[in-house]
């Protein structure tokens, strides 16, 4: 859970909390479309307002979205970056299982970029990121819900990002899913 919650973290920072969001499986969840991340992905926005972030994030796909356990997982992400950041940006990451706060961490942004071929200093420009992550197939059913909110080393803003999202229990799972059992 850890090592996921790690692999997702370092997404979450540069331009893609896909990853960690998309171990967490498919979306039951109504979105805010004023929070709503572009893109094939359950992702959201924790806020409306995000004109002070440091890194604008334009859209997300996910293949397969919502994603699937045990099948490797294409995360697309593009971005701009408007300000460098630099060593010191730090990720806060909480992950949550129904009512039950499996991790609250913080993470170095700058450690989790080496993840997806990047490193810091990250400097301004318009960006895509492309990672292939292979998804665990012993995943434990319910809703998960993940936040990870993104600073600079100065406490500026860089992004915020939030998902809940539902891994069904096998066998009680869509007919798509079950088609494939
Ligand atoms: C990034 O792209 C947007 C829209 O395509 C453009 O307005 C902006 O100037 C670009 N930023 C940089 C730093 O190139």
């Amino acid at each position: 859970m850890r090592f996921s919650t790690a692999v997702a973290c370092l997404s979450a920072c540069l331009a893609a909390p896909a990853t960690a969001l998309a171990i967490w499986g498919d979306s039951a969840y109504a979105f805010d479309s004023n929070l709503k991340v572009p893109g094939e992905n359950p992702i959201e926005f924790c806020s409306a307002s995000r004109d002070g972030n440091l890194i604008d994030i334009k859209k997300v796909d996910l293949a397969p979205n919502p994603p699937k356990a045990g099948k490797p997982l294409l995360i697309t992400a593009s971005g701009e970056v408007k300000e460098t950041i630099a060593s010191g940006a730090y990720v806060k990451l909480v992950v949550k299982y129904g009512l039950i706060q499996l991790l609250s961490t913080t993470a170095d942004l700058c450690e989790q970029l080496g993840n997806v071929d990047l490193s810091c200093p990250l400097e301004p420009g318009n960006m895509t990121l492309t990672k292939s992550v292979d998804l665990p197939s012993a995943i434990p059913p319910g809703t998960y819900s993940v936040l990870a909110d993104v600073y600079s080393a100065d406490d500026e803003p860089i992004t915020c990002l939030k998902a809940t999202v539902n891994f069904p229990r096998p066998g009680l799972s869509s007919s798509e899913d079950s088609e494939e059992l």
